[in-house]
C-alpha cells in the first residue's frame, strides 16, 4: 500500500459531543452526537467508512478507475470524487437525470475534483445493476472497479462496522440507543454488526415508503457474514427502521423540520444537514416524546456528515423559513 492510501486505513479521531436540548433535559435523556462530520473535510461522515475498504480493494487489485452512481446532490459521489483526486484514481460518476444547464455546488465540486460525469435517464438509472448497462459503461470507459450507489456493498458494511468499534471502551458513555439516518441501510447494517446486540440500533429512513430497507439491511448483514465466513446472525431484536420521518420523501423538507433544525442548531451549535441528520434528530426527539426511547436513556446519534449538501438545500430552507414568520 502506498502512503496516501494508508491514510484511510488508519482510524480517524472521532469526537463524541454531548448536546443539551430542552426536550432531552425534560425527559432525562442524555444525548451524545458522534461527530463523523468532523473526521475529514472532504471524506466526511459515513463516507469515510463506506469507501475505506472499497478504495483499499481497488488499490490492492490495481484498478486505476472507479465508477459509481448517484444523484445531482450525492454526498457519495462527492466523497468518491474527492477520494479519487486524493488517492490517484480516475473516477466516473453515473448521474441520474439530464446534464443540468447550470451545476449546483455539489456537481461543481465533483467536476472540479476531476470526476467524469455521465448522465443517464431515470429509467436507465433504475437498471443500474443490469449487466447490459454495466457492459455499455465498460465499453465506454474501459475497465473499472464498481462501487454501488451509496457505497452500499459488503466492503462498505465492513467499514461501517468500525464506526462503533471503540464505543464500549468507556462504560460511562455506553449508549442504550444508537440512531442514524438511513438511505441504503449499509451504515445501519455495519453499526448493527459492530454493536452486536449491546444496545438498540434505530435507523430513520430518509425515503418515503422504503419498507424494502429492512430486507436490504438483512441482505447486507448476511453478505458480510458470508464474506467473513461467520455464521449469519442478524441481531434481529436489536434493530429497527422507522418510516415516519421522511417529511414527504427524499430531500423533501417542511417548515416544521426547518424550524426544528434551526432551533436545535442555535441551542447546541451543532451543524446539521436536513436530508438525513436533521430528520434523524427530529425522530430522536419524537421517539423520546412517544416513550419509545424511555426517560433515563443514553442516546447516541451518529452525525453521518453530508454538510456539503446544505449549500444546495439552502434556497429551499430559506423559502420555508418565510412560511412561519
Ligand atoms: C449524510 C448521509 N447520512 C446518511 C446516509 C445514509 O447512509 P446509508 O446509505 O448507508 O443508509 C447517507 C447516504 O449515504 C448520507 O449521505
Amino acid at each position: 500500500m502506498n502512503s496516501t492510501i494508508l491514510e484511510i486505513s488508519e482510524r480517524p479521531d472521532i469526537k463524541i459531543q454531548t448536546v443539551h436540548s430542552d426536550l432531552c433535559c425534560r425527559y432525562g435523556v442524555d444525548l451524545d452526537v458522534m461527530r463523523l462530520d468532523q473526521i475529514d473535510e472532504e471524506l466526511s461522515g459515513n463516507k469515510w467508512f463506506k469507501l475505506k475498504y472499497n478504495l483499499i480493494h481497488a488499490f490492492e487489485n490495481d484498478y486505476k478507475r472507479i465508477l459509481s452512481f448517484g444523484g445531482y446532490y450525492s454526498n457519495h459521489l462527492h466523497a468518491l470524487a474527492a477520494a479519487g483526486k486524493r488517492f490517484g484514481f480516475e473516477t466516473i460518476g453515473v448521474v441520474r437525470g439530464e446534464d443540468p444547464l447550470k451545476y449546483g455546488p455539489t456537481l461543481q465540486d465533483i467536476s472540479d475534483y476531476g470526476m467524469r460525469l455521465k448522465y443517464i435517464s431515470r429509467a436507465s438509472y433504475r437498471d443500474k445493476t443490469d449487466s447490459r448497462l454495466l457492459s455499455s459503461l465498460n465499453a465506454e470507459f474501459g475497465d473499472f472497479y464498481l462501487v454501488p450507489e451509496g457505497g452500499s456493498n459488503t466492503l462498505g458494511v465492513k467499514g461501517c462496522k468500525e464506526i462503533v468499534s471503540d464505543l464500549w471502551e468507556e462504560p460511562s458513555r455506553k449508549p442504550d440507543y444508537i440512531v442514524m439516518g438511513c438511505g441504503t441501510g449499509a451504515t445501519l447494517a455495519g453499526v448493527v454488526l459492530g454493536a452486536q446486540g449491546r444496545c438498540k440500533v434505530f435507523g430513520i429512513s430518509a425515503l418515503k415508503g422504503a419498507q424494502y430497507l429492512h430486507q436490504n439491511v438483512l441482505d447486507l448483514i448476511s453478505g458480510y457474514s458470508e464474506y467473513e465466513g461467520a455464521e449469519p446472525f442478524a441481531f434481529n431484536n436489536s434493530w429497527q427502521i422507522f418510516h415516519d420521518y421522511h417529511f414527504g420523501g427524499f430531500a423533501k423538507l417542511t417548515p416544521d423540520l426547518v424550524r426544528f433544525m434551526d432551533a436545535f442548531s442555535t441551542a447546541t451549535d451543532l451543524p446539521i444537514e436536513p436530508v438525513y441528520v436533521g430528520k434523524a434528530l427530529y425522530a430522536v426527539h419524537d421517539l423520546i416524546r412517544e416513550g419509545i426511547i424511555p426517560s433515563g436513556s443514553r442516546v447516541l446519534l451518529i452525525h453521518t456528515g453530508g454538510l456539503q449538501g446544505v449549500r444546495g438545500m439552502e434556497p429551499l430552507m430559506q423559502k420555508l423559513r418565510t412560511r412561519f414568520v
